[in-house]
């Protein structure tokens, strides 16, 4: 991955120098399988190349989740996205150990959490890493303000500061005035709401979305990333954020792993997963996508030729080639894609339609060759 992408991240607007980047979450060669004798399939080499299909046939396992590797840095959306099956949930929940893993290492902020205790494993799920999930989990006889409380209250928080506390993210989440109703009074996304600010009462450093949205009808998910996405520019908070939807996953994901029976098949930005897919099945995933609402001119741009690099209007390297061909229509000829004073390349007419057609990638040169180049 690049640095320059990287350095679009959340983690850097949100979050201090010295903290961007870090790894909250550092996962290592995480397995988990289910079935009989579980715990000897990831160290057996006759089995762990098979397919799930084969794997099934010959041990009676399944290998939800395969020799998985990736960072969750602090004050990025991190989404796991895969078809139904691929082993999302079972991932984020060997996170904070709700499942078990079969094998592998796994550190919160460099703590061992497969050596973790009971009692520091209660602490990690209750204090730093809060789960929403899609069902929204709400206690039908309480209130809206006692179910955000209710975190809080397992914490053992006097019930005035807890009280005061959800009546706070009550606001935060946009359901003022629905304070002492039940949850079986709200509608879906009301509800959705609810389980967010139960979450955020917490105060976790992580939040973890398990396809919180994907019961709710599009206007009001809709409305509910958008919710997400200002909490996060609000908070810089990190998030996991588990989607079957590409559409969500690139509105919301920083970096998106997409998984495969098991495995992450590529781990990137929105941009460089749209530009760039990995294999054949990533692709596919990604074949609808309107690449000039993903793509940057960094990535569109080509070295400028004799004289280029002071004529034309500057464009920012992080300007999504939608924009940018307003631009070069307007200036009627190429922009310069400028970064602290420095020309890094051109996009013309051309060069912006060969990004819409799906002919730049990093393949038919891209940044690094046009950079050289300059
Ligand atoms: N307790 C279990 N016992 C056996 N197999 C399981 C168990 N839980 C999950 N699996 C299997 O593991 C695989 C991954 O399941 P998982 O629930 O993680 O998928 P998912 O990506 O979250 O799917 P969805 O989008 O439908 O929620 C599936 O093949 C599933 O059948
Ligand atoms: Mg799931």
């Amino acid at each position: 991955m690049s640095e320059t992408t990287e350095a679009a991240t959340a983690a850097e607007r949100n979050t201090s120098a010295d903290e961007a980047g870090k790894a909250v979450f550092s996962v290592r060669n995480l397995w988990k399988v289910f079935g009989p004798k579980a715990e000897r399939i990831p160290h057996d080499e006759s089995v762990t190349g098979l397919s799930q299909a084969e794997l099934r046939e010959k041990t009676g396992c399944t290998a939800a989740v395969r020799d998985v590797s990736f960072d969750v840095r602090k004050g990025e959306v991190f989404v796991v996205m895969g078809l139904s099956g691929s082993g999302k949930s079972t991932l984020v929940r060997c996170l904070t150990r709700l499942i078990e893993p079969t094998a592998g290492t796994l550190e919160f902020n460099g703590d061992d959490v497969i050596g973790m205790d009971k009692d520091r494993l209660r602490e990690l799920r209750r204090h730093r890493a809060s789960m929403v999930f899609q069902n929204f989990g709400l206690l039908p006889h309480r209130t809206v303000v006692d179910n955000v409380a209710y975190g809080l209250e397992i914490q053992g928080v006097g019930r005035a500061e807890r009280r005061a506390r959800a009546a706070e993210m009550v606001t935060k989440v946009g359901l003022d005035g629905l304070g002492e109703r039940r949850p079986g009074q709200l509608s879906g996304g009301q509800q959705q709401r609810v389980g967010l600010a139960r979450a955020l009462a917490v105060d976790p450093e992580v939040l973890l979305f398990d396809e919180p949205f994907s019961a709710l009808d599009p206007l009001i998910r809709r409305d509910m990333q958008e919710e997400v996405i200002r909490l996060h520019s609000e908070e810089g908070r990190t998030m996991v954020f588990i989607t079957h939807d590409l559409n969500e996953a690139l509105r919301l994901g920083d970096r998106i792993a997409l998984m495969r029976d098991g495995q992450v098949v590529q781990l990137g930005t929105p941009e460089e997963i749209v530009a760039n897919p990995a294999d054949e099945y990533v692709r596919d995933f990604v074949r609808d996508v309107p690449r000039e609402q993903v793509i940057s001119v960094r990535r569109a741009m080509r070295p400028c030729k004799k004289g280029e690099a002071d004529t034309g209007a500057a464009l920012e390297p992080d300007t999504l080639v939608v924009d940018a061909v307003e631009a070069v229509a307007r200036s009627g000829e190429h922009c310069r894609v400028v970064e602290n004073g420095r020309t890094l390349g051109v996009v013309d007419n051309a060069r912006l339609l060969n990004v819409v057609a799906g002919l730049t990638g990093e393949e038919d040169g891209g940044e690094q060759k046009a950079v050289a180049a300059v």
